[in-house]
């Protein structure tokens, strides 16, 4: 799993780790995106720790390809995880390595079975793996991504936040030929949402919903000083789209393409809806969710911890 944690990529760690059986967690690596990247680092450790996991952990790319970093401490907290204090005990997790392009593409390498990843940020570290070690995709499955959308931006009127920040690198992402399963903010924002008393009762789920709970009040807050009333957890979708592909009811395949102008529309991505497309790429992008099985997943795998 590639992500920036991150409130919402935190909920999705949680819930991925919460479910050995449906996926074997090989490594976790981090990318600078919605903060920089020690915090990231430094929160990946906090989880990780205090989800008792092992997972090995990479550090990886501290800014995007070709701009300077833009971050999302606004939404997620000076230090990109803001609203629990978690243990103090974390800064002693190893790190495997500093490099996650290269620790990826040795732990992909050698795995006996296909391996799939799980990006949850800015897509440098994965664009950089692609570019660099093209044999790789021989034994990558399939790449889940949370990013982009087919109808609104976030950060931008026309761009999602992991799209714009490094739209060089989901470009070449997207046109790397390996299967990928596209949660856009048309998903994330607009179907798989949570309501605020939802949130509020994610603190009865033990210790682990103390702690979601706690962090995703603070984010709450931000997304309810915008205006939003449901309130997305969009990191969430990505790793539901492996783990439980059939929440989603329904999904289009599309070529799809991101603009790497620099002006209103960087970043933004965008379906080729023509009959007669040209299929550039095919990505499957999800448009629908049950929502109610949605929750009850989340729940279900918040309150696993204390079982
Ligand atoms: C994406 O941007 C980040 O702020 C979130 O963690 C999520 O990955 C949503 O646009
Ligand atoms: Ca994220």
């Amino acid at each position: 799993m590639d992500c920036d944690p991150g409130i919402d990529d935190a909920i999705a760690l949680t819930v991925l780790l919460a479910h050995p059986e449906a996926a074997d967690l090989i490594g976790v690596t981090t990318v600078g995106g919605n903060v920089k990247l020690d915090y990231v680092t430094a929160n990946a450790k906090k989880l990780l720790t205090f989800l008792g996991s092992n997972a090995e952990l990479a550090s990886g790319q501290a800014t995007p390809l070709v701009k300077e970093i833009e971050t999302a401490g606004e939404i997620h907290g000076k230090t990109g995880m803001d609203g629990y204090d978690f243990p103090e005990n974390s800064e002693d997790y190893p790190l495997a390595s500093d490099n996650a392009v290269t620790f990826m593409y040795d732990r992909i390498s050698k795995c006996d079975e296909k391996v799939s990843i799980v990006a949850t940020a800015p897509l440098t570290n994965v664009a950089l793996l692609l570019k660099t070690f093209p044999d790789v995709k021989s034994n990558i499955e399939h790449i889940y991504i949370m990013g982009g959308s087919t109808l609104q931006g976030n950060i931008t009127t026309a761009a999602e936040f992991n799209a714009y920040v490094d739209p060089e690198a989901m470009d070449i992402v997207f046109n790397s030929g390996v299967p990928i399963t596209l949660s856009g903010l048309n998903l994330t924002e607009n179907k798989a949402y949570l309501k605020m008393d939802e949130i509020n009762n994610i603190k009865n789920l033990g210790k682990a919903g103390v702690m979601a709970n706690a962090i995703l009040d603070f984010y709450s807050s931000a997304e309810l000083e915008k205006g939003m009333t449901k309130i997305p957890i969009h990191d969430a979708c990505a790793v539901l789209s492996l783990i439980a592909p059939e929440l989603f009811t329904k999904s289009t395949n599309y070529s799809m393409d991101v603009s790497l102008t620099n002006d209103q529309f960087r970043g933004m991505t965008y379906p080729d809806r023509r009959v007669y497309a040209e299929v550039k790429n095919n990505i499957k992008v999800l448009e629908d969710v049950d929502r109610e099985a949605f929750v009850k997943y989340l729940f279900d795998s918040i309150a696993s911890y204390d079982k």
